[in-house]
């Protein structure tokens, strides 16, 4: 394992972003949100005398492929020689699509496998505001093609973004719901990335530490607490790593078909999904790793029931029916499942997730 990425920690003024930024031709992928509540628009606008800069606020959450192709079309022909990405997990994994989508490289070509990625990538710069995707560092970017209506995403090192720059104060912008919600999916990739059979022990050492921290700040985090934001920052990214390592498990796969069939967010699925995933996950503890991650936390250590206190602690006890699924639903969803789902050891067949999937009501 390495972790390759140059990571700055600390408030991002015009000299230290400068001394990130390559050529004098620079995308901005930013939040909106981002740029009306933090100090980070004063921060660009102080560059543009310097540089060429294009800022698109367009994108919205799971980066559909039409809002990415405007970027592209927008250049016409050419390139950026940086983008940098501000804002959450979307934004970040559709810049680190974008560094490898110009020049004629179809974004759908790439999404479909009809072509590899390839080793070369425009230097991407990723300055995350939530922290839970673990975008920041991940070799994936997940991205929706909204003409078909598929959840999917490009994988590979060549997409890690160059440097990343983390300062809390951008992500204490986001609304107590948010952070609560995208705290629990840096949960997910911490438990998932330890569970998974691609695991291995550093990367279970890493999710140990991301657990703690979870459960232990992320209550706090929501209240805008600062040093428990950084806390949350840290995992997030450093889930980021584990994410590139190792792999997540069903509630992942799961969620990629519900998140576009209901209209709710990556960790909204993640959590409705987490109610029956982690019961089968206990009813098979023995054949999977859940009993040395339970026993590493602590004797008394029960995962189901830590993550069913922490749901109430922080107020999102979402179950399928809160996302709009219904039970007679339950057939198609596992039905449309698709990727590495063996990588989850509680795996058996399609028989599985429609278990998961009835318990998670
Ligand atoms: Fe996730």
């Amino acid at each position: 394992m390495k972790i390759k990425p140059f990571i700055q920690y600390g408030t991002i003024d015009p000299s230290v972003l400068k001394d990130f930024v390559q050529g004098a031709s620079i995308a901005i992928v930013c939040s909106n949100s981002v740029w009306n509540k933090s100090y980070i628009s004063s921060v660009i606008d102080s560059l543009s005398s310097v540089y060429n800069i294009k800022l698109y606020k367009h994108m919205r959450p799971n980066a559909p492929f039409s809002d990415l192709q405007q970027i592209i079309d927008d250049y016409s022909g050419s390139k950026p020689d940086t983008i940098i990405g501000i804002g959450g997990g979307s934004v970040i994994d559709a810049c680190k699509a974008l560094s490898v989508c110009f020049e004629g490289n179809s974004l759908r070509d790439l999404f479909y496998k009809r072509k590899n990625l390839g080793s070369n990538s425009i230097h991407t710069i990723a300055i995350p505001t939530t922290a839970g995707t673990g975008a920041e560092l991940s070799f994936g970017a997940i991205l929706y093609d909204d003409l078909d209506g598929i959840k999917g995403g490009l994988r590979g090192e060549v997409l890690q973004p160059n440097v990343v720059m983390i300062d809390v104060k951008l992500y204490a912008t986001a609304p107590p719901k948010l952070i609560a919600e995208v705290g629990f999916d840096c949960l997910t990739h911490a438990v998932e990335t330890y569970i998974s059979t691609k695991s291995n022990p550093i990367v279970q050492y890493q999710s140990l530490s991301t657990i703690r921290t979870v459960f232990s700040c992320l209550p706090n985090a929501v209240k805008g607490d600062l040093h428990a934001l950084k806390q949350m920052a840290i995992s997030s990214a450093m889930m980021g790593v584990n994410l590139a390592y190792s792999s997540t498990c069903l509630p992942h796969r799961i969620q990629y078909v519900i998140g576009p069939m209901t209209r709710t967010s990556h960790a909204q699925g993640l959590i409705a999904l987490y109610k029956g995933w982690t019961k089968l996950l206990e009813e098979n503890g023995s054949q999977t790793s859940l009993e040395i991650l339970e026993r590493d936390m602590g004797y008394d250590f029960n995962l189901r029931d830590a993550v069913k206190e922490l749901k109430s602690k922080v107020d999102i006890n979402y179950t399928l029916d809160t996302l709009g699924i219904k039970v007679e639903d339950v057939e198609l969803v596992a039905s449309k499942v698709t990727g590495n789902v063996k990588n989850d050891p509680i795996y058996e067949n399609e028989e599985t997730i429609v278990k998961l999937l009835k318990e998670s009501f």
